[in-house]
């Protein structure tokens, strides 16, 4: 099987990028932030402190969550409910960093994860899969891009589904959840040793996506798991 980890901060375009990619070059396309949101959502829904490691902890055993691909998209349920949709809202954003931090949470879907790219060759998108998930996967790339630059396409996205937010609101959020993932102790945001940078700051949709498919061709060719 073979692995291609991206990680990166919030709003870099990793999941847009990684699931065109994937389609191009044959893999299973697996967004782990999805699984992270599922959980905050469910946590909100219960009413619980997302920032309570004891909360939050209290819940796992209850969540029944899976991934599901329909005509190749990836779909997330919450038990048999499809919360694809959902778990996008700005209120589930800022849940799932808080409930990200609790390293019970990290270890519950951390088989998941892996069994996921056991069975699969997979292009997996998140934090931590070039240092924690997967440290052997065959080729890794930190994706990133300005919070400026990141915060202007965010916006874009959530004014196309008429969320009203400012630019101010949203590049305040990236940079509080930047803060958050790479201030955590449980599996902080940082760039694997030997993992690729990959900087879309001055690249349009299709430059980073042929950037990140060049990257995954030359590292690909060197071995397989
Ligand atoms: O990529 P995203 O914005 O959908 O991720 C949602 C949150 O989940 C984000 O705050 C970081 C966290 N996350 C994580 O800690 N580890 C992952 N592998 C994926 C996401």
């Amino acid at each position: 099987m073979i692995a291609v980890a991206i990680d990166g901060p919030s709003g870099a375009g990793k999941s847009t990028i990684a699931r065109t990619a994937a389609a191009r070059l044959g893999y299973l396309y697996i967004d782990t932030g999805a699984l992270y949101r599922s959980i905050g959502l469910y946590a909100l829904r219960k009413g619980a402190d997302t920032r309570d490691a004891a909360q939050v902890g209290a819940l796992l055993p209850e969540i029944h969550l899976s991934l599901r691909h329909e005509n190749g998209v990836q779909q997330v349920y919450l038990g048999e409910e499809n919360v694809s949709e959902e778990i996008r809202r700005p209120a589930v954003s800022m849940a799932a960093s808080h409930v990200s931090a609790h390293p019970a949470v990290r270890q519950f879907l951390l088989e998941l994860q892996r069994s996921i790219a056991r069975e699969n060759n997979v292009i997996m998108d998140g934090r931590d899969i070039g240092t924690v998930v997967l440290p052997d996967a065959q080729v890794k790339i930190f994706l990133t891009a300005s919070a400026r630059e990141r915060a202007r396409r965010r916006l874009l996205e959530l004014q196309q589904k008429g969320e009203p937010v400012t630019f101010e609101e949203v590049l305040r959020d990236i940079e509080q959840r930047d803060y958050n993932d790479t201030h955590r102790a449980a599996a902080p945001l940082r760039q694997a040793e030997d993992a690729v940078l990959a900087d879309t700051s001055d690249l349009d949709l299709e430059g980073s996506i042929a950037l990140v498919e060049r990257i995954i061709r030359e590292k690909g060719q060197e071995g397989t798991k």
